[in-house]
């Protein structure tokens, strides 16, 4: 009998993956260097996000560390990471961040191709009480040699050449969408590496869970009352659906991937364009959604074909399984007539 060895000595880290997909895309290397600047950062946000130091992050005393410096919130600190870890990849010639106003333009001797759309630290409502939150990006190439601006992050989602995101979940992973598909990586904190845990990773055709913030109920369109209406009292008698909402997109859309299912923020009385943001929010979602045989979709049109005119502009999202997303777009077909 051969005797198993006691643990996997050729394991596919996030680092190797990278790199051997550049390999066989026979690239340049520089989204090699990109992804994993950002896998730094990443790593680096798990551990302040889960208080790994948390010495250094707030001294014995409370609010200020161990230098006296007020601490910073962390979704600043996360968002300077990310920046500083890009720019420094010399990959990179835009960023656009969900907490800067303007896009950053990379100084000109740090340049690369890359542009790159990010919510460095996303569930803002559920940073200070300790519930899953998370990183997403949305990585674009440029498409001229003019002076880089804000106008080249306005692409259209088809166009994303990868996207991902990190859920600080019970464990921390990244997902990532390349052409090929969707990998799952579950960080190890005994290596501090990304492993790869999931290949190819499809969604269900059809799941039972439907994610909403029912709290909004008053303002939803017609479509979207009906349909949840129908999930709690299905008219054919079939089980009714269960309910999650983290309040995370991160989470709720992970939770999607993974189980199936629905998951909607809608446009509604009050916010006609929905909350979430479409360039580092809904069209990385959209993606990762997509390349996992899913829908993503604002009910009107494709989220990944609206040409974004705005670097901060919000769009209305419906994502998930491809049957549960075509029930909706049906009955919204049917309101359309009324
Ligand atoms: O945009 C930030 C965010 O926290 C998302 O991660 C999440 O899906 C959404 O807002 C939750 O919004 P609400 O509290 O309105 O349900």
């Amino acid at each position: 009998m051969t005797e198993k060895a006691p643990f996997d000595t050729d394991i596919v880290t996030l680092t190797r993956f990278v790199l051997e997909e550049g390999r066989k895309a026979k690239g340049t290397g520089e989204m090699t260097q990109l992804l994993n600047s950002l896998c730094t950062a990443v790593k680096a946000i798990s551990s302040a996000v889960r208080k790994a130091g948390i010495a250094q992050l707030y001294g014995i005393a409370g609010s200020t560390n161990v230098t006296g410096d007020q601490v910073k919130k962390l979704d600043i600190l996360s968002n300077d990471l990310v920046i500083n870890m890009l720019k420094s990849s010399y990959s990179t010639c835009v960023l656009v961040s969900e907490e800067d106003t303007n896009a950053i333009i990379v100084e000109p001797e740090k340049r690369g191709k890359y542009i790159v759309c990010f919510d460095p630290l996303d569930g803002s409502s559920n940073i200070d009480c300790l519930v899953s939150i998370g990183t997403i990006f949305g990585i674009y190439k440029k498409k001229t040699s003019s002076e880089p601006s804000e106008a080249y992050a306005l692409q259209p989602g088809r166009d994303l050449v990868a996207a991902g995101y990190a859920l600080y979940g019970s464990a921390t992973m990244l997902v990532l969408a390349i052409e090929s598909g969707v990998n799952c990586f579950m960080l190890d904190p005994a290596i501090g590496e990304f492993i790869l845990v999931d290949r190819d990773v499809k969604i269900k055709k059809k799941g039972n869970i439907y994610s909403i913030n029912e709290g909004y109920a008053k303002d939803f369109d017609p479509a979207i009352t009906e349909y949840i209406q129908r999930k709690k009292f299905p008219p054919d008698n079939s089980a009714p659906y269960g309910a999650r909402y983290v309040g995370s997109m991160v989470a709720d859309v992970h939770r999607t991937l993974v189980y199936g299912g629905i998951f909607i923020y809608p446009a509604n009385k009050r916010s006609p364009s929905g909350k979430l943001r479409l360039l580092y929010e809904c069209n990385p979602m959209a993606f990762i959604m997509e390349k996992a045989g899913g829908v993503a979709t604002t009910g009107k049109e494709a989220i990944l074909d609206i040409i974004p005119t705005d670097i901060h502009q919000r769009a209305p999202v419906i994502m998930g399984s491809p049957d549960d997303v075509q029930e909706l777009l049906e009955i919204y077909k049917e309101h359309e007539g009324k």
